[in-house]
Formats: C-alpha cells, structure tokens, sequence
C-alpha cells in the first residue's frame, strides 16, 4: 500500500457527522475528509456501500494481570491482536501496584509488558491500592511521563480497596495535578458481609456473586464517591457502571454542573443477571464486578448513554479462562477471578445491537466507542475522530454483512466468550493503525510490535 491512500465513496462518520465522502490517507494521517480527485500513485480503496468510523478507543482493559490468584489470559500480544479485529485501534491498560511497589516501578513493568508486543497503540492508568509515603511525588512523576490518569478501589477488601480517607487524599492530589481519577464504585465492606453470609448459608456457587452484590452496593459508593469529588472540588470517573440508580447519580451531579462522568461495558448493556441461574459451574463465566443486572438497569444505561448521563463504553477485558482460573472458585464463589473477555467484540456488539435496534444513532455509536474515551483520557484529537491530521485509525464496517461470536474462531486467549452464539449484525471489514491495515474480516494482518505507547496530556 503506498503512503498515500484514499478510502473512497463510504459513509462517514467524521468529526462534523455523518456524510458520503472520501478519506485521503497520507503517511499515517488524515489528510482530507471530502471529495477527492485522486491522480498519480494514490490508491484507490472503494468502500461504497460501507461505514467508515474512527478506530476504536478501550480505555479499560487489564492485559497480563496478576489479579485474584489468576493472571489474566491475555497478553499485551494476543489481547491486542484481538482488539485489532474487533476494530479498536488504542486501549488504557490499568497497571496494578501490589503493595510495597512504587508507582514508577508499577509503570516500568507494564511498559515492559506491553513494548514491542502490542500491536495497536496503547497507554496505561495506573491503579493505586497500597498509598505510601513518597506517593503524592510519585504520582506527579508518571503524570510528567503521560500517565494522566489514576484508578481506586471502594471495593476488593485486604486486596485493593481503600479507605474514604486515602480516597479522598489521592482524588485531591490527582486533580491538583490535572489527572483524571477513575472509581471502581462497589461498598466493599457491605458486600464481604453479604458473601459471608451466603457461604455460611451454604450458598457457594457463583450466584452467591450476583446475590452478595446488589444494585445498592453501587449506588451507596457512586452518590459516595460524588460527595467527596464535589468536597475536594474534583473529577471523577466512574468505571463500569451497572445500575440505574447509579446513572441517575451521575446524570443529577452533572446536571449541577459537576465534573462527574461514567462508563459502563458492553455486557452490562447487553447480558442480564439470568445468566447466574446458568445450571453448575457454567454461570462462573459471567462472574464480573459488579454483575451483570436486569432488563431495567440495561435500559437506563442506553438511556444514559444517548442522553449523555454515560458518555464511554469499555469493554472490562479481564479474561480469565474456565478451565485452570475460574475454577480456582469452584467451592467458593468468592475466589472466582473477576471477570471476562470483551476487548475483541465491543465494537461490533455496540453497532450490531445499540445502532442497529435504533438505541443509538450511529454518530452516538462512534462518539462512545472512540471520541469521548479519546477526549476524556488526554487522546483527543489524535485518536477518536475523522478529522484532518489526526492518526489514520479507521474502521470499515459492512452494514450488509454479519457474524456470529464464537470462542473458537475468535482472537481473544480464552477459552469462552460470554456472547457465545451471538448473531451480529454488520462485520468490521477493514481496520487500520496509522493508515495500515492490520485487520481484514477476522484475521490480523498487521506487524505484532507495531502499536506505540502513547503519553497523553491531562484531559
Ligand atoms: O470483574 C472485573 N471488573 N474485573 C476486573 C477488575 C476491575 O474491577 O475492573
Ligand atoms: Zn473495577
Ligand atoms: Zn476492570
């Protein structure tokens, strides 16, 4: 492919909306969105009949993670590749200190983990569970290396969780710094409680996990966490929301005013809590935190998304496998890893079944899949949008195909998918990182080391 390109004759969906147009591609950038008379050696990739859109942008993921016994099945290679198909172009690692580690130390292990293997351009969060005294430095530290961004935990008791306190000190010190705090929000003392309680009750397969973490258990932490951000006059991001009640939070607290904002993951806009009832250990699959929830609770968080209460959609990719990691729970529903696979069909499930069901227009779609998860996490105008000069990471969606998720042909390193034999509407046809193709209809056919890390800016 010469450096110079033009996708021609798609509908796309740019930075000042929908339109049929061309998009010229030089050297890795966005050189023109319109109509172009291409002449020399520029060629000619027709894309009529197709919908071009920025590359994907996941900014919660957790590749080769140690976390709950387990790591995660996914590498920075294998998770990569599978998002590359899946038509994301950049994803937000979280690299995780275990305590007695040093922030900088945290960041140099994840850089190690991830360089010269991803294949899709990347950045990392840098979760705090363990505060120390030379924090508040360290901190400031890795925003000056681009680590603009900083996650906690109000739940995982003896593992990850923090006090209201050192929630509330590091909160401050991140927005002093122009970094953006992201919350896990779980009461994580409420929810020990309620997990006892269900295995002294003899009550111990994964159930117990969807049991032991009602929708209270989030909203108690969200309205929490709400009131310490507006105590410390700061930002908050809420990762993974599940509930209702939580949405309606973050809709009245940015209502006001506040500089409040919300994600929640395609399986908690798509699977319910049925799922649990799945016979045997089977239900283990969909043991994520928090759990998957109700038809209603599905339907605030589409709602939220189109009125803006919610402005990204993640995918939480934190695969463990059936086999060897989830069944380190197999007795105890409270040693089941957390989590699922996801990075590889968020971006297909959200066009298949938020556009196409008419939940989402189809500018809505691209602004929570690629442009706000940009925009709030220092990518924006880089990453996110069609616009000119910004990185050449396009999608090319077939409207009139479709596809069916299976484990077995996926890309994803794990052994389910917790969207097994979903039929899909539309198929990521084409995708490229910088004006390079590394994915075609399922296969990836980019270089493995070919992402780059990418320091950001405050949002
Ligand atoms: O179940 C989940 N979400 N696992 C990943 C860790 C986290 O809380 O994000
Ligand atoms: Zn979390
Ligand atoms: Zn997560």
């Amino acid at each position: 492919m010469p450096q110079r390109f033009v996708l021609a004759g798609g509908t796309v969906v740019a930075e000042d909306g929908v339109q049929s147009a061309d998009v010229l591609i030089d050297s890795g950038r966005i050189e023109k969105v319109g109509r172009i008379h291409a002449a020399g050696d520029v060629r000619i990739v027709d894309v009529r009949g197709k919908i071009v859109i920025p590359g994907g942008v996941d900014v919660h993921t957790h590749m080769d993670t140690p976390f709950m016994g387990a790591t995660t099945s996914d590498d920075h290679a294998s998770g990569s590749r599978a998002a590359a198909v899946g038509g994301t172009t950049t994803y937000i690692d979280y690299a995780f200190q275990r305590p007695g580690e040093r922030l900088p130390d945290v960041l140099a292990q994840w850089a190690r983990r991830a360089e010269g293997r991803s294949a899709i351009d990347f950045s990392f969060h840098l979760a705090v569970t363990s505060p120390y005294p030379d924090l508040v430095a360290d901190m400031a530290l890795v925003v000056a290396d681009g680590i603009t961004s900083f996650k906690v935990f109000m739940a995982y008791k003896g593992l990850a969780m923090l006090d209201d306190a050192q929630l509330f000190s590091i909160l401050t010190e991140s927005s002093r710094l122009g970094a953006t705090l992201c919350v896990h929000a779980e009461n994580g003392h409420i929810i020990d409680v309620l997990a006892d309680r269900m295995v002294r009750a003899g009550r111990t397969g994964p159930l117990g996990h969807l049991l032991s973490r009602p929708p209270e258990t989030e909203v108690e932490a969200v309205n929490r966490g709400i009131v310490l951000a507006n105590l410390a006059d700061a930002p908050l991001y809420f990762v993974h929301l599940s509930t209702a009640g939580a949405t309606a939070a973050v809709a009245e607290a940015r209502a006001a005013g506040r500089p409040i904002s919300g994600e929640t993951c395609t399986h908690y806009l798509l699977l319910d809590e049925e799922l649990y009832h799945t016979p045997g250990f089977e239900a283990a699959k969909y043991v994520v935190s928090p759990p998957l929830r109700g038809r209603e609770h599905r339907e605030a968080l589409w709602r939220g998304l189109r009125e803006d209460a919610l402005g990204v959609v993640s995918s939480d990719h934190c695969p463990f496998c059936m086999s060897g990691q989830k069944t380190l729970g197999a007795d105890d529903f409270r040693r089941i890893p957390n989590g699922a696979p996801g990075i590889e069909h968020r971006v297909p499930m959200l066009y298949g079944h938020g556009v196409r069901p008419g939940r989402l227009s189809l500018e809505r779609f691209v602004e929570v899949v690629a442009t706000e998860p940009a925009r709030r996490f220092g990518l924006y105008p880089r990453k996110g949008v069609i616009r000119r000069g910004s990185d050449a990471d396009l999608v090319v969606l077939d409207p009139d195909a479709a596809s069916v998720v299976l484990a077995q042909t996926m890309t994803q390193n794990c052994d389910y998918t917790p969207f097994e034999r979903w039929h899909v509407p539309g198929r990521v046809d084409e995708v490229y990182l910088r004006g390079k193709l590394v994915a075609r209809r399922g296969r990836f056919v980019g270089r493995q080391d070919g992402g780059r890390f990418l320091a950001r800016r405050p949002a």
